[in-house]
Order: C-alpha cells, then structure tokens, then sequence
C-alpha cells in the first residue's frame, strides 16, 4: 500500500518585496506502507515547506497529493484537519509538547480531542508508553523530563491514532547525540515493528541513516536519492559523498 503519494506539487512564497519565489518545482514522491525515508537538503531548499503540505499545515499551488490514496484536494477545510489528526502524526524539533500537561496526557491528547472512550485511552496509553519504554516518567510534567524523554513523548502522542504516517520535522535537531541515538532507535522500533511509515526532514547525517531511503532537495527538485545498502557506516559515507557532490558546499547542509 502506498501511504503517501505526491504528484508534481508545487507551492511558491509571495515574500514581502512582493517578488514570489518558487520552493517547490513539480515534487515526485512515493512512501509506501513500512518505508523510513529522510529528505535532506540546505537551509531554506524547502524541507519544512514539504511536510507541511503534506500535513495540510500550508496549502500547496498545483499537484496532487494522496494519504492512503485519499485525495487532499477533494476534502474541504475541516475535513483536511479531521484528516490530519486521524491519519498522520507529527513529530517537531522543539517537541509542542502542552507544559500543563503530564506526559501521559500528552500522549492521549489527541484520543481526548476524539473523544474516545476512557478504557480505550488506557489501554492505547500503556500499550503506546510501553513501546517507548516512558512508562516511568507518564505522570511527570513536561518541565521535569529531558529533552530525549520529550521527543518520546511526543513520538507517543503522534503514534496513538495509529497513523498511516509519521511526519517528523528535524526530530533530533534539539538533542544531544546520545538522544539522538535513542529518538532514532525507537522511530526504527516503530517503523519495524508496527510497520508504521516515517518520513523525517534532517541536517543530520548519522541520524539519516537510520532511515532506508534519503533523498535529496536542492532548488525545488529531488536532486538524488540512495537506498540503504550495507553497514550504517557505509550508508553514512555514501550520504556524506552526496552531500559533498551534489548539495555544493558541505557547511550549507550540515
Ligand atoms: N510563510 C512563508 N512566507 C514566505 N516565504 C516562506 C514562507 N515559508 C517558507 N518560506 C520560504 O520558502 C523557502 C523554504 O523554506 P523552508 O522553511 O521550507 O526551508 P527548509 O528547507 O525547511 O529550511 P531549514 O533547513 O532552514 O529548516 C525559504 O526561502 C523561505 O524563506
Ligand atoms: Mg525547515
């Protein structure tokens, strides 16, 4: 089954000077049920532009985009927010986790705004807490737990309505690298174990390689793409050396 499906989208910026500018130039994209995928790319290529349409957070300007072969394009409005909650999670760098909250109601927010039944909140609860081993901290605030036990959090929150896909935008950009090697371990857990789909934006190469498939944006169009072959450290080299070959300057990417 393909989860997510684009068709050349494209969405352009008017900025302030009035001049538009064109972030993306006719975007292919296929994720399928159980890919793990890391777009890559310099500072302002439009990354986060990306996600975001396919989140239904912007709108896009021509293309077609398809959520388990559901149409974006036929749903008005509500339907697309309805949709959004149903059907993706989302994970960002600086976790939008409510700080008023215990984690574990963060967790459940979005059963609560469905208005599920309360055994059925429990049981997805400790069923979701337990994957990501946090069900020590579910009663902390969010104030009280680090910055790797807030990306599990939200990993939980995003994971609860069983998603056709998680979205995640640079998801370890605020960790240290140990937390980083756990956010990504347990995103591998998920992705292989419920066979849940993950499309992740990231700057950082060791945690692209976690994923099966990167590719590359650079001015508007997937430059390249490579499928994990072989050892996590010759996937690393082999995305390093597209880096260095086709996104230019290394320092714009890193
Ligand atoms: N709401 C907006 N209005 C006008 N221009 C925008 C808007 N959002 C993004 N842009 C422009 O679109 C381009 C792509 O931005 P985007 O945030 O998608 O880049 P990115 O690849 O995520 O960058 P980064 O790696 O820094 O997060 C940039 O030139 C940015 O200035
Ligand atoms: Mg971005």
């Amino acid at each position: 089954m393909n989860n997510l499906e684009m068709k050349d989208v494209w969405k352009s910026y008017k900025q302030r000077n009035k001049e538009e500018v064109t972030v993306l130039k006719g975007i292919n994209m296929l994720v399928k049920q159980g890919d793990m995928v890391a777009i890559m790319g310099p500072s302002g290529s439009g990354k986060t532009t990306l996600l975001n349409i396919v989140s239904g957070i912007d709108c896009y300007d021509k293309g077609e985009i398809y959520i388990e072969d559901s149409d974006l394009s036929d749903l008005n409005k509500e339907e697309v927010a309805l949709f959004r909650r149903r059907r993706l999670g989302m994970v960002f760098q600086d976790f939008n986790l409510i700080e008023s909250l215990s984690a574990k109601e963060n967790i459940l927010l979005p059963m609560i705004l469905e208005k599920r039944f309360a055994d059925e909140q429990e049981e997805q609860a400790e069923r979701i807490l337990k994957i990501l081993n946090i069900q020590d901290i579910q009663n902390k605030n969010i104030a009280e737990i680090s910055g790797g036990q807030k990306q599990r959090v939200a990993i939980g929150r995003a994971l609860i309505n069983n998603p056709a896909i998680i979205l995640a935008d640079e998801p370890t950009g605020n960790l240290d690298s140990r937390s980083t090697k756990e956010v990504m371990d347990y995103f591998t857990l998920i992705n292989q174990e419920l066979t849940t789909s993950i499309l992740l934006v990231t700057h950082d190469t060791f945690a692209a390689s976690y994923c099966n498939k990167v590719v590359l944006l650079k001015d508007g169009v997937f430059k390249n793409e490579i499928d994990k072959k072989g050892s996590r450290k010759q996937f690393i080299d082999s995305i390093t050396e597209m880096l260095a070959i086709i996104g230019g300057e290394q320092d714009d990417i890193l």
